[in-house]
């Protein structure tokens, strides 16, 4: 029995059910006290560019969207030391049409200094974690299918019933090693998933530390 014939409150949402247009995300907008270093970081990390430059807003894109990121740094704005027990945006994502892209991202940003805080084979993506300047998480993904429609039957349909809820975390260094020598995506992904290219500890996902008696979600 349908919930619509077991309740005729539903019946009647869906009958005034208004038709919804659907809009495409387009950018994000981050609160911040050290914009310099916020736009230096995003045009190393995504290749973003500066298309709009004021004292109070900086407005950046890395396609042909008039802004992907836009920063504002305006008086009153102070810095959140506690904000991983905070509420709000826990991460933007950014999405690589390739392993290899997000690999070579990987290696460069890794001879530049900048390290991901976390990298989890999530099943549906390979997403390495990096925090900005401010502590906002920025996510470099791959889709672990290479096509969307696949990804997205996945997290409808399987995604649940998977042992580890989130993922396995994977050593983005083990993964590259991989990729040298020879194996190609579909491989390094499935024995990524399977644990094999493990940190073998928590990735630092910037969370407040589950409770000790709660299940394991990332197979470590
Ligand atoms: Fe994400």
């Amino acid at each position: 029995m349908s919930l619509a014939t077991e309740s005729p409150l539903s019946a009647v949402d869906e009958r005034a059910k208004p038709h919804v247009a659907v809009p495409t995300l387009h950018h994000v907008n981050l609160k911040t006290t050290r914009k310099d270093e916020m736009i230096a970081w995003y045009q190393t990390v995504v290749g973003a560019q500066v298309l709009c430059h004021h004292p109070a807003f900086t407005f950046l894109s890395n396609d042909a969207a008039n802004h992907r990121i836009a920063l504002m740094q305006v008086p009153g704005i102070v810095e959140d030391p506690d904000r991983i027990h905070h509420d709000g945006m826990h991460h933007s994502a950014w999405e690589y049409t390739s392993f290899e892209e997000l690999n070579d991202t990987y290696l460069r940003l890794r001879q530049e200094g900048i390290l991901p805080v976390a990298c989890v084979d999530h099943g549906c993506t390979l997403s390495y974690y990096y925090a900005d300047p401010d502590g906002n998480l920025v996510e470099l993904q791959v889709d672990g299918f290479g096509a969307w429609e696949q990804s997205h039957r996945w997290m409808v349909e399987e995604a649940i019933n998977q042992e580890f809820l989130v993922g396995a975390a994977v050593d983005p260094d083990k993964l590259a090693q991989a990729h040298a020598s020879g194996l190609s995506f579909a491989e390094i992904h499935a024995k990524a998933n399977a644990g094999e290219y493990s940190t073998g500890q928590l990735p630092d996902l910037r969370l407040p530390a589950p409770p000790p008696d709660a299940p394991p979600i990332i197979r470590v």
